[in-house]
C-alpha cells in the first residue's frame, strides 16, 4: 500500500489535484512524449495494455525508414555499409538488451519469436532420460508454453500424462507460495529434467524469485529455464546472477518493439562453449569463419551460437528505438515509478471499488510487476459489461476469460491521471 495514502481520505485520493501533483513530481514524466498515444474522441486514451502490446516509440519510425531508405538506395550493399550495416544489425541491440535483463552481452541475443526460442532452447536443454524425463510448469501456464512442453515430451518419446507435471496454485487467488514450489521440486526432484517457470505469470500477474527457483531446480539436478514474456522491461532482472540456464521472452509487450517483434533469448555464460546438441543454422556459426561457407558447424560462443538465420533487420529496427529509452532512464528508476503507479491503482481500488473488483495479483510489491489482474464481481457478463464501458470511455485494459480484466500502468508512458481515470470509470459504471 502507498504510504502517502495513510494520511489521506478517499476524497483526496480520488481528486484530480492529487493525481496531478503526483504526475508533476514524477522525474520520468517527460518520457511519455517519446511515445505515440492512441486517441479516443480527440483525446489521449488511457492505455493499460502495455503488457500485451507496448506503445510505439516516436523514434521507431525513423529507425524503420532508415532501413527502407538504405534498401532503396544501396540494396545488397546495405549489408556492409555504415554503422548500422545489416550484417551485424543484431549486435546493435545486444548490449542494451543485456543491460535490461541484467546479463552479460555474450549471454543474450535477439532472434526468432518467443515460442520458437523456447523450442530451440529445449532442443539443447531438455534432454530427458528414462530416469529423468519430467518437466515442471505452473498449472494454467500460457497455452503456447504448454504446447511447447507437451510436444517436446512427445517428440522425445515420453508421455505428457506422467511427465508434464503441472503445479496447482496453493494460494487463494490462484497464486503460488514459494513453499509449494519448493515442495514440488523436492517431491519430483529425481525425475525432473527441466523446471520451466514464468518470471511473471501472465494471468495472475504474480512475480517469482527466479534465482530461488533456479537454486531449487539445480539442487535436484534439473535444468532451469524461464519465460520472461511478462517480466522483461517490467521487473529489474539479474539474469546472470539468477543462474537460470536459459530464458526466452518477447519484445512486443514492455519492450515496445511492435507487433510480432523479434524475440529475445538468454543462455547463461557457463553454457557459452557447451557441446550440448542444438538445432543449428549458419548465423550461429563462428562469426570469424561464417563466410568461408565450410560444411562443418562451429558455434559462436554464447547465445548468438543459437541463431539460425541472418537478422530480421526490419523487425529489429523499432527495438533499437525502445532500448534507447531504457538506456536513458535505467530499470531501477522505471521500477520505482512502476511501484508507485501500481500502488496508486491498488489504493484507489481498495478505497472505493472492492465491491466491484477483487485484486487477484499479490499485494506485496516484490511479488508483482506493473500489472494488476482484477476479477469483476458478478461473473463473466458483469465483467464484459464493465470492460466494454471502460473501452467506450477511452480506458483500455485487456480481458482474460472468464472474468478478469488486466490493467498494466506502464512507467514509460502512463500517468497517475490515467490511473485515476480508470478508477473513476469503474465507479461511474457501478453507480450507473
Ligand atoms: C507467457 C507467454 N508465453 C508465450 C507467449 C507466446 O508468444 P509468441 O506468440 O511470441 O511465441 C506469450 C504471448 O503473449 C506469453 O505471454
Amino acid at each position: 500500500m502507498n504510504a502517502r495514502k495513510d494520511s489521506m481520505n478517499d476524497h483526496d485520493l480520488f481528486s484530480d489535484d492529487h493525481a496531478a501533483a503526483l504526475d508533476a513530481a514524477d522525474p520520468l514524466r517527460g518520457l511519455r512524449d517519446e511515445f505515440l498515444i492512441p486517441q479516443h474522441e480527440g483525446a489521449d486514451q488511457a492505455y493499460f495494455c502495455g503488457n500485451s502490446l507496448g506503445l510505439q516509440p516516436r523514434a521507431a519510425r525513423a529507425h524503420v525508414l532508415e532501413v527502407l531508405d538504405k534498401w532503396a538506395t544501396l540494396a545488397v550493399e546495405g549489408h556492409f555499409t555504415g554503422e548500422t550495416q545489416w550484417m551485424t544489425y543484431h549486435e546493435l541491440v545486444r548490449d542494451p538488451l543485456a543491460r535490461v535483463v541484467g546479463a552479460k552481452p555474450v549471454e543474450v541475443v535477439a532472434m526468432n519469436s518467443l515460442t520458437a526460442n523456447l523450442h530451440f532452447m529445449m532442443a539443447s536443454f531438455y534432454r530427458p532420460t528414462r530416469e529423468r524425463p519430467a518437466i515442471l510448469i505452473e498449472a494454467g501456464a500460457f497455452p503456447s508454453d504448454r504446447h511447447a512442453m507437451e510436444s517436446q515430451i512427445r517428440f522425445h518419446g515420453f508421455d505428457p500424462a506422467t511427465d508434464l507435471i503441472e503445479l496447482q496454485p496453493d494460494e487463494a487467488n490462484g497464486t503460488f507460495s514459494m513453499a509449494a514450489i519448493e515442495r514440488a521440486i523436492a517431491e519430483h526432484g529425481p525425475r525432473l529434467a527441466l523446471v520451466l517457470w514464468p518470471g511473471v505469470q501472465y494471468r495472475s500477474g504474480q512475480a517469482f524469485d527466479i534465482a530461488e527457483v533456479a537454486r531449487l531446480a539445480h539442487a535436484q539436478g534439473a535444468v532451469c529455464g524461464v519465460d520472461l514474456a511478462h517480466a522483461v522491461g517490467n521487473l529489474e532482472l539479474a539474469l546472470h546472477d539468477s543462474n537460470v540456464d536459459f530464458a526466452v521472452w518477447c519484445h512486443y509487450k514492455y519492450l515496445n518493439a511492435g507487433p510480432g517483434a523479434v524475440a529475445g533469448c538468454f543462455v547463461h555464460e557457463r553454457h557459452a562453449h557447451t557441446d550440448r546438441p542444438r538445432f543449428a543454422g549458419w548465423w550461429g556459426h563462428d562469426v570469424s569463419t561464417r563466410f568461408l561457407m565450410g560444411a562443418e558447424f562451429v558455434p559462436t560462443p554464447g547465445a548468438e551460437g543459437w541463431q539460425l538465420s541472418n537478422p530480421p533487420v526490419l523487425g529489429l529496427a523499432p527495438l533499437r528505438a525502445s532500448l534507447d529509452l531504457f538506456d536513458r532512464v535505467g530499470m531501477p528508476a522505471l521500477r520505482n515509478k512502476s511501484r508507485q503507479l501500481t500502488g496508486y491503482l491498488e489504493d484507489l481500488i481498495r478505497a472505493r471499488l472492492t465491491d466491484t473488483l477483487e485484486i487477484v495479483t499479490p499485494a506485496e510489491a516484490g511479488r508483482r510487476g506493473a500489472q494488476l489482474s482484477l476479477r469483476v464481481s458478478g461473473g463473466r457478463a458483469q465483467g464484459r459489461a464493465l470492460f466494454e464501458h471502460l473501452a467506450a470511455n477511452g480506458v483500455l485494459g485487456d480481458w482474460r476469460e472468464p472474468d478478469v480484466i488486466r490493467i498494466s500502468p506502464i512507467p514509460l508512458y502512463n500517468t497517475h491521471a490515467d490511473v485515476l481515470r480508470f478508477a473513476r470509470s469503474v465507479e461511474s459504471w457501478r453507480d450507473g
